[in-house]
């Protein structure tokens, strides 16, 4: 596993954006050989999508041959609704750069049947040959998706029940109002996130000090679903300063030591 330490969440999110934006152009995709992404929701990622949408405005990264994957999807919340996660990503990357419709894939929250929903779209995934970089963030329970704690570690994409943690930790989002958080999501599986050839989770913010520390210091545990990230052959995590509060001094030492020795992504894009 590999850990990014950066001052704070501008850098945190730069350094997420030029290591996206670098895997995609070394991959060199095409019509034929489309770069597979999968991307998350949440505040954690919104510096990393205006990165991404400055880069792609600038000329220096196109999105016309990348296939999108988003982890989640509130259940029973219109469409439309400002806070549906397809509303978000419309709003805060996918209206902003060259990605055409047909390549944003997001679950359908309102489905008829949720579970064929649910097996569609890893039957999508598949037939698209696998996610190459999945993106994530964590909730401060150290959830990964909507991947609640005692998730399987094999989860696959299914309907989820959201915890009172998480729907307090939302309700930020609907008028400070527990009870208009919706009580279930479809997610993709803390399995479907370790089947991706990389996954990057951003991490930032003293509240996720925690989740963070049983990311790295901690075993392998379902109480702690981002932490199966261990287990992942190319796992990277990118925080920044605050986010480390809890780890150990010389944690934070040892893979700011290995790093050191790597180039930063943004050299690369010059
Ligand atoms: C929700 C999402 C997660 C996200 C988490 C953290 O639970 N389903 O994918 O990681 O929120 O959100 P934030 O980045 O706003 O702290």
């Amino acid at each position: 596993m590999r850990v990014i330490v950066q001052p704070d969440y501008k850098r945190a999110s730069q350094w997420a954006a030029n290591y996206v934006a670098r895997r995609i152009l070394d991959f060199k995709p095409g019509p034929k050989k489309p770069f597979v992404l999968g991307l998350p929701t949440g505040s954690s990622p919104i510096g990393m999508y205006n990165e991404l949408t400055a880069l792609n405005q600038a000329g220096k990264l196109s999105f016309k041959h990348v296939i999108t994957f988003n982890m989640d999807e509130y259940v029973g919340l219109p469409q439309d609704h400002p806070e549906s996660y397809h509303s978000f990503m419309w709003r805060h990357l996918f209206g902003r750069v060259d990605i055409p419709a047909k390549n944003v894939n997001i679950l359908n929250g309102n489905a008829r049947d949720l579970d064929a929903e649910c097996a569609k779209y890893e039957d999508r995934i598949r037939k698209a040959g696998g996610v190459r970089l999945f993106v994530g963030g964590i909730g401060s329970d150290g959830h990964i998706a909507f991947n609640e704690p005692g998730s399987s570690l094999t989860s696959r994409t299914r309907v989820v029940q959201l915890t009172t943690d998480t729907k307090i930790a939302n309700s930020r989002f609907f008028d400070n109002d527990r009870a208009k958080v919706p009580e279930t999501a479809l997610s993709v599986g803390v399995g479907t996130v370790m089947d991706s050839d990389e996954v990057l989770i951003i991490v930032n913010g003293a509240n996720k000090a925690r989740a963070l520390r049983h990311a790295i210091e901690e075993g392998v545990n379902h109480m702690w679903t981002v932490s199966a990230l261990q287990t992942h052959p190319n796992g990277l995590l990118v925080c920044d300063d605050e986010a480390t509060l809890e780890l150990k001094v010389g944690t934070v030492r040892y893979f700011k030591d290995v790093e050191a020795a790597n180039l930063d992504p943004a050299t690369l894009l010059r």
